[in-house]
């Protein structure tokens, strides 16, 4: 009882901010739909008012050529299925419509980099979605056998599939908890259908690795805060801390390697496609020099 009028004030002090930060800047509070009232993320916009079938055609224009190893898997109704899952938690959503934009392009970025094959084509940025699944993974190394909690299922392999890449037992145990699907039983999902693909994907782009580090999202958008030891680690928000958190000491921390700068050149390149200049990238491209949140561990990258 003697919490209610503390509660009840907080509540007016919410609103009142909510009231304050008004519609400037293109963001509107509003109080419909699936948002929060008084939160950042904007009532009746979703990607497919930023995002139509034609930009999805201008960013992965060669996924279909007789060349590429998914032709005919990947395409747009897929992804807005997925990425509407997880609007309301932000993706795409969150801030005004140039935010929403750059998000868009950034995670694509990352999947368009994973799954590309044109990197020594004319035009490299063309080529992402040009795979599903990793074409000659290593027999038996993507099975960690000390993961308890997520064991291996005999006679499965847990090798990169994918807008992400996903890859080993535990990734596919956890993110399959995300999304609810027993990929640990059924990793062909992932190269099966689509949608699936790019839920497991975006559901990572929004959940953090570990407890107390951000998500991409949130490191992207605005939404983390870094602490203390973050600028020492040259961390930032940007778009260089979700390569971190998305693909860790594999591309960054290692100086400004091929990899980590074709994963930029797709955002940049997608960016203008989608009609952002890439002055409006945002800062912190790169992670050449940024210490990983969650380094691999020898034998493994995770
Ligand atoms: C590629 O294939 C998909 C799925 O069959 C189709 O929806 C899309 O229109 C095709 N796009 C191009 C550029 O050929
Ligand atoms: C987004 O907008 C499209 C077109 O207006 C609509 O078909 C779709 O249902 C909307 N999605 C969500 C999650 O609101
Ligand atoms: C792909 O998965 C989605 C989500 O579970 C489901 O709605 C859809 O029917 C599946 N598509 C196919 C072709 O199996
Ligand atoms: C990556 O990009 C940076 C900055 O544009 C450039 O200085 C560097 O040489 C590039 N690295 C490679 C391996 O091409």
């Amino acid at each position: 009882m003697r919490r209610a009028p503390a509660a009840a004030f907080l509540l007016l002090a919410l609103l009142a901010a909510a009231e304050a930060s008004g519609p400037e800047g293109g963001e509107q509070a509003c109080d419909k739909g699936w948002e929060r009232s008084g939160s950042r993320l904007c009532c009746k916009r979703n990607i497919t008012d930023f995002f139509k079938a034609r930009h999805f055609e201008e960013l992965f224009p060669r996924r279909n050529d007789t060349i590429a190893h998914a032709a005919g898997f990947w395409d747009y109704p897929a992804f807005i299925a997925a990425a509407a899952l997880f609007e309301p938690r932000g993706f795409g959503t969150t801030g005004g419509k140039e935010m929403g934009v750059r998000e868009v392009a950034a995670f694509l970025a990352h999947v368009g980099a994973s799954t590309s094959c044109g990197r020594f084509y004319p035009n490299p940025m063309a080529w992402g979605l040009c795979y599903k699944r990793e074409m000659s993974p290593y027999q038996n190394f993507y099975c960690d056998d000390s993961n308890e909690l997520y064991r291996c299922v005999e006679g499965l392999q847990y090798y990169g599939r994918g807008g992400e890449a996903l890859f080993l037992n535990y990734n596919y145990g956890i993110i399959g908890k995300g999304i609810k699907q027993d990929l640990l039983s059924h990793p062909e999902l992932l190269q099966q259908n689509a949608t699936l693909a790019f839920e497991a994907a975006i559901w990572r782009w929004m959940t953090p690795v570990k407890w107390r580090q951000p998500s991409a999202h949130d490191a992207f958008v605005g939404n983390w805060k870094p602490s203390k030891n973050d600028p020492l680690s040259k961390r930032y928000p940007g778009f260089g801390t979700t390569m971190n958190i998305m693909r860790g000491d594999r591309i960054c921390g290692q100086g400004f390697t091929d990899e980590m700068n074709n994963t930029i050149s797709h955002y940049i390149y997608y960016l203008g496609l989608m009609g952002v200049n890439h002055e409006h990238s945002g800062r912190s491209l790169d992670c050449a020099d940024q210490v990983v949140f969650n380094p691999s561990s020898k034998s493994l990258g995770s």
